[in-house]
């Protein structure tokens, strides 16, 4: 559902717009003067503003003008006096989709609003197709073209030029910190630096000093003042990686650093400013967290404006070979291949540390093998003698049954998707349904 937020500095206009549009599903954000608009949509992704055109501190087209210059894509709807906007070409030039003179009515309202909606799905729809990443573009190298990463790539573009924080979420070694550098150098404060903060290394009592510094003497062993991570990442991104293990005590000290964009140094009086893109990585579960009391609710709200997540390995196997190239590339001086045996073999492989693993396999395989064609008997034990049910949880093990008997039918019926589904007593729209979960497609 769309959410809108509402602008006017009369308090009645705004609740009686708000409940109007609540009740029709809409999320509804409101705020009485166009400074503090700004500030909202600095914070959340608005698709659509309601603008009162005449406000005592900002105009409305100006609020709007700055706002486009965050999100382009952002719809708006200017709200005028009487008389005041006589033709909707003006208002076309202020940058807004449409208008309503005062006193408004509802009806169209909603009329309008449902319009600029119909359009905007049209376009999302347009720009979902056409608008991914490629290859060539990227600043940092990412391998992989399957549907799984082109989808995440396809965010990313999105994603990067905004404001608003970011949470990747994914197993060990699927790549968060590859993709949080790659949103940091394609946003608009490439220049700045990209300061990580790990929250799963720093000890407890050193976290609040990591993050926002020290004065001089703030405690036993302070003997210099230190810049926090915060102020490093200033005019820049902060990557707070691993921000699952942040211990709960300090989760409200990190929310009022990122609600307040100010912080202040321990020990330390003066309140400093930090503008800071923040972008926060995890591979745990933060919502289930939030339910067990684990994570604060707000400050998972605060950092998942966007999610991205990043499918395991296992689930994206048509990317290995391309991987398996390019480390290949990476790691030896002399031009070496796998066999088609070993090549299978380690396609088949579940790896749990995804493609970190991965990495390191072939780094390993390489520096050890001998010749120009590297085979099954150079791969580690735990490739070699990986059986697909020998792995997981209960779960995880009758999933990979159930992908590989689904594989080898498909295989053994040469693709052909009625026979394999007779063969495995299932049918072929269940058949089709599997292939899709586990991502199963022939490789020719
Ligand atoms: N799509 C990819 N293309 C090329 N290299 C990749 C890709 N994904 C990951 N890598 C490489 O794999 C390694 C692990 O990636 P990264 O450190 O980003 O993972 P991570 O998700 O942050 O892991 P962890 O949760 O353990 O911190 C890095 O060397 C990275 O460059
Ligand atoms: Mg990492």
């Amino acid at each position: 559902m769309m959410k809108i937020l509402i602008v006017d500095d009369e308090e009645m206009q705004r609740d009686l717009l708000k409940g109007f549009l609540k009740k029709k599903g809409y999320e509804v954000a409101t705020a009485e003067n166009g400074r503090q608009a700004l500030q909202r949509f600095l914070e959340l992704p608005f698709q659509l503003v309601i603008l009162d055109h005449k406000m005592p501190d900002i105009t409305g087209d100006e609020v709007l003008a700055q706002m486009k210059a965050v999100n382009p894509t952002v719809g708006a709807i200017m709200i005028t006096a009487y008389g005041t906007v006589d033709t909707a070409v003006e208002v076309m030039k202020l940058g807004a989709n449409d208008f309503l003179e005062k006193p408004v009515d509802l009806i169209q309202l909603l009329d309008k609003i449902q319009m600029i909606e119909q359009r905007m799905m049209v376009t999302a729809e347009a720009a979902d197709v056409t608008e991914t990443l490629h290859q060539g573009e990227l600043p940092v190298l990412i391998v992989g073209d399957g549907a799984a990463m082109k989808e995440v790539l396809s965010l990313i573009r999105r994603v990067a030029p905004s404001p608003w924080s970011v949470l990747i979420r994914g197993e060990t070694g699927t790549g968060k910190e590859l993709i949080a550098r790659l949103i940091h150098l394609l946003s608009p404060v490439s220049d700045g630096p990209f300061t990580e903060v790990n929250c799963g290394a720093i000890p407890e009592n050193l976290f609040e000093s990591e993050l926002f510094g020290h004065e001089k003497g703030a405690f036993t062993g302070a003997v210099a003042i230190r810049r926090g991570r915060f102020e490093m990442a200033k005019g820049g991104t902060l990557f707070l990686d691993e921000i699952g293990e942040l211990p709960l005590n300090l989760q409200p000290k990190l929310l009022r650093a990122l609600q307040e964009k100010r912080i202040s140094r321990v020990g330390g009086e003066k309140e400093i400013p930090v503008e800071v893109r923040v972008l926060a990585a995890t591979n745990r579960d933060l919502k289930l967290m939030t339910a067990e009391g684990r994570f604060r609710e707000d400050l998972y709200y605060r950092l998942n404006v966007f999610d991205i997540e990043i499918p395991p390995l296992r689930h994206r196997k048509e990317d290995i070979p391309a991987l398996i190239i390019f480390f290949l590339e990476k790691y030896s001086s002399r031009p070496v291949i796998f066999d088609p045996d070993a090549m299978t073999t380690l396609i088949k492989y579940a790896f749990p540390g995804n493609v970190r693993e991965l990495e390191h396999i072939i780094q390993r395989t390489v520096t050890l093998g001998r010749g120009s064609v590297l085979r099954t008997g150079d791969l580690p034990s735990e490739v070699r003698f990986y059986k697909a049910s020998e792995q997981g949880s209960l779960v995880e093990r009758l999933e990979a049954v159930e992908r590989e008997m689904i594989f080898s039918a498909l295989e053994k019926y040469e693709w052909v998707q009625t026979r394999a589904a007779e063969s495995l007593g299932i049918s072929e729209r269940v058949l089709r349904y599997k292939m899709k979960k586990y991502n199963i497609k022939s490789v020719e």
